[in-house]
């Protein structure tokens, strides 16, 4: 019998996986958004998808998620087989979703809420991530009182409170001007230094993929299947403005981009 690539390619569970995606596909009706993809993450690290639009890079994650359900295959989270969401992956959603009536201190507690938190604990550990992501002062602000980065920090703060082990991110930087961008990045690396969790991190952005990533799947489309695994080396801990005459880096990401022109309108 002859065995798939992906088969070949697939490496066993370890305990330093804190998400193993098993042979998943996914198909809406005619369409086939991902096609037996298997791929891991490893705990305490950044893993970043980076692909163009409409390679099932949302698909993956609210899969990972537990929001969808994969046509076949399967999701282990910390060696459990994902049926639903769970209080051990949180989603940062690319539009925020906030509730626009609430305020900040209820939208970051929302989660716990959720979760029948007693009130004044919710409202303890909502105030910690509040300052964790730079937003004291702003308790009792509505979201349509802040800026888009500080609307994202909510979320992020929202996604910190309930302690999940795994932060699904998507796209959340997309909807941001650059310089608000790049204090985000430099947050986010933050977090991963500090927090013992694992990230999956979206984004379309060839170079903040390599400047943030222990690793990155590079997805291609139609259907969507990883083709290559990189692991950038130490470049976050350079300072970020010179990283960009990094010749090292400059390499990294132009392989990238001869990898995916072809796929980019
Ligand atoms: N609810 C849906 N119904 C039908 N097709 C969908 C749906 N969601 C996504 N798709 C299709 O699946 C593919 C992957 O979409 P998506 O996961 O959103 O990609 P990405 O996040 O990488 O842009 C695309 O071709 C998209 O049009
Ligand atoms: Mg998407």
């Amino acid at each position: 019998m002859v065995m798939p690539q992906t088969e070949r390619a697939f490496t066993p569970d370890t305990v330093d996986d804190a998400v193993t995606v098993k042979r998943i596909t996914k198909s809406y009706g005619a369409v086939e958004a991902l096609k037996n993809m298997t791929l891991s993450f490893p705990r305490g690290e950044l893993t970043s998808l980076l692909g163009p639009s409409g390679c099932g890079k949302t698909t993956l994650l609210k899969i990972i998620a537990g929001l969808l359900e994969p046509t076949s295959g399967e999701v282990l989270v910390n060696g459990r087989a994902v049926t639903g969401p769970g209080p051990d992956r949180a989603f940062v959603f690319q539009d925020f979703a906030l509730l626009p009536w609430a305020s900040v201190m209820r939208n970051v507690a929302f989660g716990l809420e959720l979760r029948g938190v007693a009130q004044s604990e919710r409202e303890a550990i909502a105030e910690k991530y509040i300052a964790h992501v730079g937003l004291k002062g702003f308790e009792r602000a509505y979201p349509h009182e802040l800026s888009g980065g500080m609307r994202q920090r909510v979320g992020l703060a929202r996604a910190l409170s309930v302690d999940a082990d795994v932060l699904l991110m998507d796209e959340p930087f997309s909807a941001v001007d650059e310089q608000t961008r790049r204090k985000f990045q430099e947050d986010l690396l933050n977090l991963v230094k500090t927090e013992n969790k694992t990230f999956i991190f979206v984004t379309h952005s060839i170079e903040e993929a390599v400047y943030v990533s222990d690793q990155i799947a590079i997805l291609l489309p139609r259907p969507s299947r990883v083709s290559q695994i990189i692991r950038p080396q130490g470049f976050r801990d350079k300072d970020v403005d010179n990283i960009r005459r990094d010749p090292e880096y400059l390499d990294i990401v132009d392989d990238i981009w001869s990898s995916l022109r072809s796929y980019v309108e």
